[in-house]
């Protein structure tokens, strides 16, 4: 038995490095358990950083290719993938050295191996050396989650891959088949197309990121295609084999019928992901998991077993890093005593294709099925300036107000920047904001927000451009 704490983070994911940052700055003594010797969890080593660094070199590639001529740039244009993948895991490589240093500096212990909870106020910690147990007043399970796999389709680590995988392929496969159109498939989908790749995305629904707006995601859809990638919908993957250096996978109708073979070079399996919580004893705790894998947690993130607390992608919601960091600052305040809260309704979506697709708040539909009467302001690209000098031509904002109170409830964009253009409309909503007040509020001109301008707007159907 060693140190005792006020609170033993397990995993220094984003919620997790996040939450003991915030609790050490609140003046509570904070160790962080985490399994690697690198710091940053999914998001860091294997997830959002590497994966939009990937986007950001191959769409620099695919402009030098197919957008520069327009801009009167004549260049001769080749693949170097090892350097590509070398400056991604130099990215990678920085930022986590970055949270060990904000560890250092706030004065977190910094504990590696596998933790496992003993009681509400031990954990075991398997490490190198011996095993070790902690004594703390509180502990913070921030695991985060694993991807998920397909029964019969058996992730060889070449041919049938996950993500992690599909960041550091060491060649351009000719022939990428992806299961699954949402945020991964489509991000490393057109991540390998753009760099070369035949890219064909199989879907069960009917149609691409189907949580996201309907509408949004069909121009999304199409200018994807027009990007060379291929969209096959209503189908499920049943199972898959490697024969003769190639992946031969069985694909049925959703709806059931017959199934056909698709041959491809590399399988990327993207089905979403499963909570983590492997070997950390909650069975012997008493702490049960929900059909789904994930731990119940109350209002203040607290388990079943008081003084037990849960966050990010190993608790309900959606799994993302701002959500897990969120909830890992809330989770720490209240355990200082201050009032930690989420606002959920307005956690922002992004898929880093190019074009961008970002959202927050209600689409169209689940203002319907809510019985929300909306006004909707839309607003394209097309007409606006910023846009046109940059050659965005594609997408628009959307931005969808309570009919009575002219109050947004939720705003959908697809377009340029689309990421960073979201972030109007969640302060908008965090604070209550009517369209009127994002219509009348002063925009720079020629900038991209005046399209998020102009869509507040529109809601009133006084958009001026259109
Ligand atoms: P994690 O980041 O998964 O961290 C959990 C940590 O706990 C890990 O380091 C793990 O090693 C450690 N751990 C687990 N068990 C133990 C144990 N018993 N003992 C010690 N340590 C343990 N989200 C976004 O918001 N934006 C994006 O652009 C984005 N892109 C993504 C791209 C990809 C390819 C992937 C896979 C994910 C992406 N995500 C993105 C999702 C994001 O990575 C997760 O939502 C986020 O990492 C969840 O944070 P977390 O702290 O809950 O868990
Ligand atoms: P996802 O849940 O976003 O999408 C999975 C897709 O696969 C769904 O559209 C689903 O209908 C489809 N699918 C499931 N089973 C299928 C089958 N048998 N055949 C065909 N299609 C099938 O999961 P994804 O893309 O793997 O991402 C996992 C998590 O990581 C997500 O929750 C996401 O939020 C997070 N993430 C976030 C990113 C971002 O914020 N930009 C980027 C990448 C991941």
């Amino acid at each position: 038995m060693s140190e005792s704490y006020d609170l033993i983070v397990i995993g220094a994911g984003p919620g997790g490095y996040v939450a003991a940052i915030r609790a050490a700055q609140l003046g509570l003594r904070t160790a962080c358990i985490e399994k690697y010797e690198s710091l940053g969890g999914t998001c860091l080593n294997v997830g959002c950083i590497p994966s939009k660094a990937l986007l950001d070199s191959s769409e620099h590639f695919d402009n030098a290719r197919h957008a520069f001529a327009a801009h009167g740039i004549k260049a001769e244009v080749s693949l170097d993938l090892p350097t590509m993948l070398a400056r991604k895991d130099g990215v990678v490589k920085e930022l986590t050295r970055g949270v060990a240093g904000l560890f250092k500096k706030n004065k977190i212990d910094r504990v590696q191996g596998t933790a496992r909870i003993v009681s509400a106020t031990e954990v075991e910690v398997t490490g190198e050396g011996a095993p070790q147990r902690l004594v703390t007043k509180r502990i913070l399970i921030a695991t985060g989650s694993k991807p998920a796999g397909l029964p019969g389709i058996p992730f060889d680590g070449q041919r049938i891959i996950h993500s992690t995988e599909a960041l550091t392929l060491p060649t351009v496969p000719g022939r990428l088949l992806v299961i699954g159109a949402g945020a991964i498939g489509l991000e490393l989908g057109s991540v390998w197309r753009r760099l070369g790749a035949e890219v064909t995305v199989l879907e069960y629904m009917d149609r691409i990121v189907p949580l996201m707006d309907a509408g949004c995601g069909k121009l999304l859809q199409r200018a994807l295609e027009k990007q060379g990638m291929k969209f096959r919908f209503g189908v499920a993957a049943k199972s898959a084999r490697v024969e003769g250096g190639q992946v031969h996978v069985q694909v049925a109708p959703a709806a059931g019928g017959e199934t056909a073979t698709e041959v491809a070079d590399v399988l990327l399996v993207a089905v979403g992901r499963r909570p983590y919580t492997q070997g950390l004893g909650l069975e012997a705790l008493g702490i049960a998991l929900d059909a789904k894998g994930r731990i119940p947690v109350d209002a203040h993130w607290q388990t079943s077993v008081a003084g037990i607390h849960a966050i990010g992608d190993v608790i309900a919601g959606p799994m993302l890093a701002h959500k897990a960091e969120e909830e890992g600052v809330a989770v720490a305040e209240h355990m200082a005593g201050l009032p930690g809260h989420v606002a959920y309704e307005c956690i922002p979506n992004v898929v880093y294709t190019w074009p961008e697709f970002a959202s927050v708040g209600l689409t169209e539909e689940e203002a319907k099925a809510q019985g929300c009467a909306v006004n909707v302001g839309t607003f394209p690209f097309l007409a606006n300036g910023r846009a046109k000098a940059m050659g965005e031509k594609d997408g628009q904002v959307k931005i969808l107000a309570d009919a009575q109170t002219d109050r947004i409830v939720g705003g959908h964009i697809i377009g340029p920047r689309a990421s960073d253009l979201i972030a109007e409309l969640v302060v908008a909503m965090e604070f209550g904001a009517s369209a009127e007040d994002v219509a009348r509020s002063v925009h720079a001109h020629p900038t991209l927000p005046e399209a998020v301008k102009e869509a507040a707007m529109a809601v009133a159907r006084r958009a001026i451009h259109m």
